[in-house]
């Protein structure tokens, strides 16, 4: 048995700051990834990073832009905690070492970013997530903490509502661990590949999410999926916002800029459920093409995009065969970001004892039913730390549990059970029409017959996944097994984003119902929470936290 007093499943930016702070408090701390943690998906992150460090800005004027931006139902307390501490946080990131870019001053330099009434958003040129993960993975070395890499968790070990670690399968070897601990946090990201076009990695498949619903945790508004306005046409790749932050137009096959009908102020500065909305209504009206509108960066010029926007001009060539400095990036919405996730307070607790969560795999809440670019490597920089500070403090006094007896052998009969079976169906169709479904019918414009239908279609799927099997029966890097256990995640996240939505009836953020075109505070003014009854979804809902920015109309 592995034994450790805290384990991070996870090794992007919230699972890496969570680590260190760990460490930093005399804990023994290691973290289990799928991955090596320098190819964590926070290594994509493009545009930036926001805190209120400029001159005539203020914590108070991000929290603001944020609650707004969650069209009001992101939790106010945990909003303005975390923008009263992102300066300190991006101060020591710098610190660190962190190459963000710097402005005529030499100071880290900031650039507009959708729905900011200030640019707040520091950067490092257009890979922002790259600068920050590396930084953060010099510490982790610095600290000594181990990584169990290429390690894909089966199961958390919870017994009598308390957290005592997990059991993982190494995939070089193909062999189960018992690892025990005092607590978990778990940082494992989002779930973006349960849509077809997504800007997220293949590795995203919502692992945390399910595991932590499987042991008894209760998941928040998981209806809010949030889909970026710039996504390639033919890939999905992110065309980071920043472009628009730098300049950018949006335009449709006319050549007009469609956004000054849909957000005449804040033009292609809106907030992304407002800005997706509008392209996705400019292609279905026709006035796009091929089921794309452009972004236009031409006039921006050869000297600025090299220096602040090089990856996107690359991607561009590499995926697209367009070159952004002559030609116009044909792009559409893309799944981006997963508002809900695991139910934490502001300092990582779950529901579970010894549980904690941070990061995209969380919901806090700081985005309510929309985030704003760039809050999302704050929080997990912000909530990574303080779960690590929470989870150091509970380890610290808590008494070791007794790992759970059945756990190691449960998680075998599972994997057993897709690994000895024959002739049964193979995974990649079952996923590849789950990500169909939920793309026809669970995206920018939902209505209950689209959603009912993906309801049904992700009932028919699960029925199918229960007899999949595998042809490669081999234990060393079985990536078929590893699939397969993805596919049984990707289809419990896919029921609960499903069920939540079809339950809230109004409009609100990135949850858009034709047939409840308009918010309605005063029955939804509320979080939607899915928990497991056996193998029945339930829902329930809890209040939203008010402080001092009562709801109003969202204009951009
Ligand atoms: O567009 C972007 O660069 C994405 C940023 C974010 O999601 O925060």
């Amino acid at each position: 048995m592995v034994v450790h007093d805290i384990i991070v499943i996870g090794a992007g930016l919230a699972g890496m700051r969570a680590a260190i702070e760990t460490a930093r408090s005399g804990m023994n701390v290691a973290i289990v990834s799928k991955v090596h943690p320098v190819r964590s998906h926070s290594v994509a992150a493009q545009g930036g990073i926001n805190a209120a460090i400029g001159m005539n800005d203020s914590w108070e004027a991000h929290a603001f832009d944020t609650v707004k931006g969650s069209d009001y139902l992101g939790d106010q307390g945990a909003i303005e905690l975390m923008c009263k501490e992102a300066p300190e946080d991006i101060f020591e990131l710098d610190s660190m070492g962190c190459l963000f870019s710097r402005n005529d001053e030499w100071k880290i330099a900031q650039r507009p970013f959708g729905g900011a009434d200030f640019p707040r958003t520091c950067y490092a040129a257009d890979r922002t997530g790259h600068a920050i993960l590396h930084t953060l993975y010099e510490q982790l070395i610095r600290h000594g903490v181990p990584v169990y890499e290429e390690w894909f968790v089966l199961s958390l070990a919870v017994e009598g509502g308390v957290c005592r670690g997990l059991i993982a399968l190494d995939i070089h070897s193909g062999k189960l661990h018992r690892l025990h601990s005092r607590a978990v946090i778990l940082t494992t990201g989002g779930y973006g590949r349960v849509y077809k076009n997504s800007t997220n990695a293949l590795i995203n498949t919502g692992d945390g999410m399910a595991l932590a619903l499987n042991s008894g945790a209760e998941l928040m508004d998981m209806e809010f999926v949030q889909f970026h306005p710039t996504t390639l046409k033919s890939t999905g790749i992110l065309i980071s916002e920043g472009a628009r932050g730098e300049g950018a137009y949006l335009v449709n096959a006319k050549g007009e800029r469609f956004m000054k009908k849909y957000a005449p102020k804040a033009l292609e500065l809106a907030s992304r459920d407002v800005v997706s909305r509008a392209e996705q209504q400019e292609i279905e009206e026709g006035r796009g093409a091929d089921g794309c509108v452009f972004l236009d960066l031409r006039h921006l010029g050869e000297a600025l995009i090299n220096e602040r926007l090089p990856q996107i001009r690359q991607l561009s060539i590499d995926f697209e065969g367009i070159d952004p400095l002559k030609e116009l990036v044909p792009i559409k919405p893309g799944a981006h970001y997963s508002m809900g996730g695991i139910k934490t307070d502001v300092w990582g607790n779950t529901n579970i004892k010894g549980l904690y969560a941070a990061g995209e795999c969380a919901c806090v809440s700081v985005h309510g039913a929309n985030r704003l670019g760039g809050n999302s490597l704050l929080e997990a920089v912000v909530f990574g730390r303080r779960a690590g500070k929470a989870a150091s403090l509970y380890a610290q006094e808590a008494t070791s549990a007794e790992f759970p007896e059945d756990a190691l052998a449960n998680a075998a009969r599972d994997v057993a059970s897709i690994m000895n079976k024959t002739n049964g169906e193979r995974g990649a169709a079952i996923r590849d029409e789950l990500a169909s479904a939920m793309t026809m019918h669970v995206g920018v414009f939902r209505d209950k017959m689209r959603l009912e239908n993906a309801l049904t279609a992700i009932a028919a799927l699960k029925e199918r996944y229960k007899k999949i099997s595998v042809e490669d029966t081999g234990s060393i890097f079985n990536t078929e097994l590893i699939a397969a256990l993805e596919l049984g995640h990707l289809l419990a996240i896919a029921e609960c984003i499903v069920i939540a939505a079809i339950n809230r009836e109004e409009s609100r953020g990135a949850h858009f119902r034709l047939d409840f075109p308009a918010r309605d505070d005063t029955k939804w003014l509320k979080h939607t929470i899915i928990s497991k009854d056996g193998s029945r979804i339930k829902l329930s809902c809890k209040d939203v936290h008010i402080t001092r920015y009562q709801p109003t109309e969202r204009k951009y």
